[in-house]
């Protein structure tokens, strides 16, 4: 098998870390957020949420807790789902202004991930593009360590309570990007799947397959043994590739929504789906944290970045907008169609994990057997038939390609060189995806 982590000749990486935030899991463990954070030694707290979230009563079950724990409690509401370099700093001068000396996010990935950012440009001062990945910013390191961050996930998606990345649109330049170091990963995920309960279905359908896609792209990750080895210890990738530890994740995670995602979308009251996605998405997001995405999330920020007029049912209607999920999962079946030439057996596996029949399938077909098999679940959730159903068409190839290539980490990390003409042909094939 061509993605077979091998023994390295000289000169390339022979090891991978394992990093990953402390978890715990489980019904009601919202409620013991305040004991967690006082053994963090939180004193004043800045609490971030959303405006949705903060109308729900388990926000009022985390916020009661932290007050139960004699800790001071300042409440950032504004947080915009898909938030925005003008957004992060928005929450970044709160939390300045605040002087806290802990963080606590209640909500889906934009909350976690402005949290991070807060507590960043709070701690470290510094002009917007300093922290922001190169080439769009200029990848400087975080200078130190952050104040403790309690990561609490009320979605089934994004894994960013485990993950050392913080996401934005950059306005100006009508495109996605992260802020990734380790100092960004929270210091303890409290993952309650009971909030999930009143999840709209569109909303835990683009949240699922953003957990699907997190462990396909962390299973099918160029792998590590194949990157240079790095002079120091210290100049090891976060995205390291796959590895055996990622795959463990990868791998359950995709048997999770193979088994649980159609019922979890299906039946807001199927407490046992929803409980199975919230695990899926921890577990993917462990995988990634340390595996990393490649071309579906590189291609996301475009097409979440150029978006037109598209709204999804149950998001913000004030603004157009693609919901993360969404805008992964339109490029997935076309680029494993593409991929799997480079390691066939890894993509029939995943096939296989999350319920398709391959027996007697040869590695030919692996990448479209895949595709297909993940086309359906698109179909049988009704979300958005690729680039077309979410208001793009031929037209829009070059620029998409133009700002997928700016996604340098993550193209890096596909099982095959990429370059943009690749890319153009790639959002071409999901322009619809069945
Ligand atoms: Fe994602």
């Amino acid at each position: 098998m061509s993605c077979a982590h091998g023994l390295a000749p000289d000169g390339l990486e022979r090891a991978f870390s394992i990093d990953a935030s402390a978890i715990t899991f489980g019904r009601g463990v919202l409620g013991e957020v305040g004991e967690h954070a006082r053994s963090c030694g939180m004193t004043r707290v800045a609490l971030f949420t959303d405006r949705r979230v903060a109308a729900l009563p388990f926000f009022e079950t985390a916020r009661a807790s932290l007050a139960l724990a004699g800790i001071d409690v300042a409440v950032y509401g504004e947080v915009r789902v898909e938030p925005t370099d003008a957004s992060f700093l928005e929450a970044a001068t709160f939390a300045k202004q605040g002087r806290f000396d802990g963080y606590v996010s209640v909500g889906g990935g934009s909350v976690i991930d402005t949290c991070k950012a807060a507590a960043l440009y709070a701690t470290y001062p510094a002009p917007f593009l300093a922290y922001v990945n190169a080439p769009i910013g200029e990848g400087r390191a975080v200078p130190g360590a952050l104040p403790p961050h309690i990561a609490c996930p009320t979605t089934c998606g994004t894994g960013s309570e485990c993950t050392a990345i913080a996401v934005c649109d950059v306005l100006a330049l009508a495109t996605k990007t992260g802020i990734v170091s380790r100092r960004l990963r929270p210091t303890l995920a409290l993952v309650d799947p009971s909030c999930t309960a009143t999840l709209p279905a569109s909303v835990v359908a683009a949240s699922g397959f953003d957990v699907l896609c997190h462990a396909l792209e962390s299973f099918t990750a160029r792998p590590f043994s194949s990157r240079p080895r790095p002079e120091r210890p210290g100049l090891r990738p976060l995205s390291q590739g796959s590895n055996p530890w990622s795959d463990v994740g990868s791998l359950e995670a995709l048997r999770l929504c193979g088994k649980a995602l159609l019922r979890a979308v299906s039946d807001g009251g199927d407490d046992e789906a929803r409980e199975a996605l919230s695990w899926a998405a921890t577990l993917a997001g462990i995988a990634f944290g340390n595996a990393g995405v490649h071309l579906p999330h590189a291609m996301a920020y475009a097409v979440a970045g150029l978006v037109r007029d598209f709204r999804m049912p149950d998001y913000p209607a004030e603004e157009a907008m693609v919901p993360h999920g969404v805008s992964v999962v339109v490029n997935a079946p076309s680029v494993l169609r593409w991929t799997a030439s480079a390691c066939p057996d890894r993509h029939l596996e995943a096939a296989a994990a999350l319920g398709a029949d391959v027996r007697g399938a040869s590695a030919e077909a692996a990448g479209r057997l895949l595709a297909d098999h993940v086309a359906g679940l698109m179909q049988r959730t009704a979300v958005p038939n690729g680039l077309t159903g979410v208001g793009y068409s031929e037209a829009d190839l070059d620029a998409l390609a133009e700002r997928a290539a700016l996604q340098k980490r993550l193209c890096d990390n596909a099982p095959r060189p990429v370059t943009t003409s690749d890319l153009r042909a790639l959002f071409s094939g999901a322009l619809t995806c069945w």
